[in-house]
């Protein structure tokens, strides 16, 4: 194996139903990524087929990592490491970046790095300028998690609450797709919303008083369901049940970010995970931010949803502090507690 200083990471995320490649500098940050989204493709079944997301993989993968090596002007002979996500995850989708990550390794003889992919969202923060620094609250939203963990470091994190049942962002994408919009629901619900009237329709805020920092938002869609049933569904109606559905979700989002800050005595919170795109949510944050004297920082918006920087950057992170593993053999964590992981 190559016996570099590991500068050059390329970066392999295909959990779901995006490619994402990415190249990170040590020294010199991103240098380029590029993602392929097989949403539309999905969106005719209404949700993602794994099947179907293994074989998109297959055929993207090679070449967005030609395309994002001409865009930064690299040979593939440049590349020192590659970092791809181990898991959680569709094992299918796994096994394409895995198996083209190490395959490529083994052919450039170099290490690779197998990454979790939250740890992934986790760390994206730090991607954009200016970024948080240690120990930060991360309230990670997407449409497999919901968490609030302490962050004190890379590999240092500690769950303080999480969601007992749907993420947030499913809640968002089952409410969309009782409203007969297409997958994934979250973007196009917030885009609906917009034109929804505030006052018309009050949804329960599930665990809001609690008091602990876990989340549950599986009763949402039942509340949600109940409305399309009771309505004659125009179009001011669905939007005006987007807007419920979409400010229940995100008050709840809220306020638990803000009682993990509270307890724990930090100032910085950080957004991760494809909720974190979320208008609504970004405003109201901002604006208890301003309340409270806390610092709120996403993510670049590209980088709120799934991508290959994030993978790239949390290996180039890793590797500073890790020895890469050994060997090609690599095996994938569907399933995979973050956690479990930092122990
Ligand atoms: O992090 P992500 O890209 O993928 C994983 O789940 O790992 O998150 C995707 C989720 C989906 O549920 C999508 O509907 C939601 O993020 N999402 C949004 C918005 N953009 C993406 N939800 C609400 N508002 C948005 N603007
Ligand atoms: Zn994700």
């Amino acid at each position: 194996m190559k016996n570099l200083s590991l500068q050059l990471i390329l970066g392999i995320e295909s959990s779901c139903d995006e490619t994402g490649i990415a190249l990170y500098h040590q020294e010199r940050g991103l240098l380029a990524h590029a993602l392929h989204t097989q949403a539309a493709m999905h969106n005719e079944y209404g949700g993602v087929v794994p099947e179907l997301a293994s074989r998109d993989h297959i055929q993207r993968a090679l070449p967005l990592i030609r395309q994002v090596l001409g865009q930064a002007q690299c040979e593939m002979n440049d590349i020192d490491a590659i970092a791809y996500t181990r898991g959680p995850g569709l094992s299918g989708a796994l096994l394409v970046g895995a198996s083209i990550g190490c395959a490529l390794a083994y052919a450039l003889d170099i290490p690779a790095i197998g990454i979790h992919h939250l740890e992934g969202h986790l760390l994206s923060p730090l991607l954009s300028d200016p970024a948080p620094e240690f120990p930060f609250i991360a309230l990670l939203v997407s449409g497999g998690h919901t968490q609030l963990m302490r962050v004190d470091g890379v590999g240092r994190y500690t769950l303080l609450g999480e969601t007992l049942d749907d993420a947030a962002g499913e809640a968002f994408d089952k409410s969309a797709k009782l409203l007969g919009l297409s997958y994934p629901g979250g973007p196009e619900l917030a885009k609906l919303a917009t034109r929804g009237q505030a006052e018309r329709f009050k949804l329960p805020r599930p665990m809001l008083h609690s008091g602990d920092l876990d989340f549950s938002f599986s009763g949402l869609k039942t509340a949600v369901l109940t409305l399309t049933k009771q309505h004659s569904l125009d179009d001011q109606t669905r939007a005006d049940i987007a807007h419920a559905a979409q400010a229940a979700i995100v008050e709840v989002l809220v306020s638990k970010a803000l009682s993990a800050l509270k307890q724990t005595g930090l100032k910085q919170l950080v957004i991760a995970g494809g909720v974190g795109a979320n208008q609504r949510l970004r405003s109201q944050l901002n604006a208890a931010a301003e309340r409270k004297g806390i610092r709120v920082f996403y993510p670049a918006l590209e980088f709120c949803t799934d991508n290959g920087a994030m993978i790239a950057f949390a290996g180039a992170l890793r590797l500073r502090q890790q020895a890469p593993q050994k060997g090609y053999a690599f095996d994938i964590k569907p399933r995979w507690d973050l956690q479990q992981f930092c122990n």
